[in-house]
């Protein structure tokens, strides 16, 4: 199955003090998702944003909100995500001790319910969670801040877990990709297997609609 592509702008790097118009332009310049980036301080080094802001952008736009939970104790929250408007929740495999169990609740939710693995977080875990899952988010920067490089062992860690699922009878399930993601490297992690693209600096600096539009035409 050749998954659509989706541009998901991470708001993490957008103009906080103008949220409303940000949201509002990810959706009138062709993005797909929005995502949220949603840090703890404990789990990753950073605080970021919480169900507050998801509730108070739904009503702006009729994208899809994708929430990254990049926090220690992700089974508390998503009853608060979902009740806030989220309709895609993520949890690190690093931190979630009874995946299946978390996975299930965000499906009970009706959200579509992903994993995330670290740079060198083993494939096992996505390959063991997988059937219980929508999409997998592999990481290809450290999580906790936006403008970081890219990490090139992504590519081969992608092109794995894609032949993975497509010959497990998994290929229903989505690959997304977060961190240093810009126009001129899209090309390979979509050839690598990824179609939910998450770019922050890539595509907030400079001029957000010439940027959504390059990506699209730079995989084309
Ligand atoms: C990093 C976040 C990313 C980040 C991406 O912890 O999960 O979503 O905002 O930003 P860029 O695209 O600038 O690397
Ligand atoms: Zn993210």
């Amino acid at each position: 199955m050749n998954h659509q592509l989706k541009i998901a702008p991470s708001l993490l790097a957008c103009d906080f003090s103008n949220l409303e118009s940000e949201v509002k332009n990810c959706e009138k310049y062709g993005a797909d998702i929005l995502h949220v980036d949603v840090m703890d301080g404990h789990f990753v080094p950073n605080i970021t944003i919480g169900p507050l802001i998801v509730k108070s952008i739904k009503p702006h736009t009729s994208l899809p909100i994708d929430c990254h939970l990049m926090i220690t104790n992700p089974d508390d929250y998503i009853d608060d995500f979902a009740d806030a408007g989220a309709d895609y929740i993520s949890v690190h495999a690093e931190v979630c001790n009874h995946l299946h169990r978390t996975l299930t609740k965000i499906k009970e939710r009706n959200c579509k319910a992903g994993i995330v693995l670290n740079p060198v977080t083993p494939l096992q875990f996505a390959y063991d969670a997988a059937e219980y899952c929508d999409f997998i988010l592999l990481m290809s920067v450290n999580p906790g801040f936006g403008g970081q490089s890219f990490i090139p062992s992504f590519l081969e860690k992608c092109t794995k877990l894609r032949e993975h699922l497509d010959r497990n009878g998994l290929n229903h399930v989505e690959i997304e990709v977060d961190g240093g993601v810009k126009i001129d490297n899209i090309r390979e992690v979509v050839n690598a297997g990824a179609n939910m693209i998450v770019s922050g600096s890539g595509l907030f600096k400079g001029d957000l609609e010439k940027n959504i539009r390059e990506m699209r035409l730079a995989v084309i």
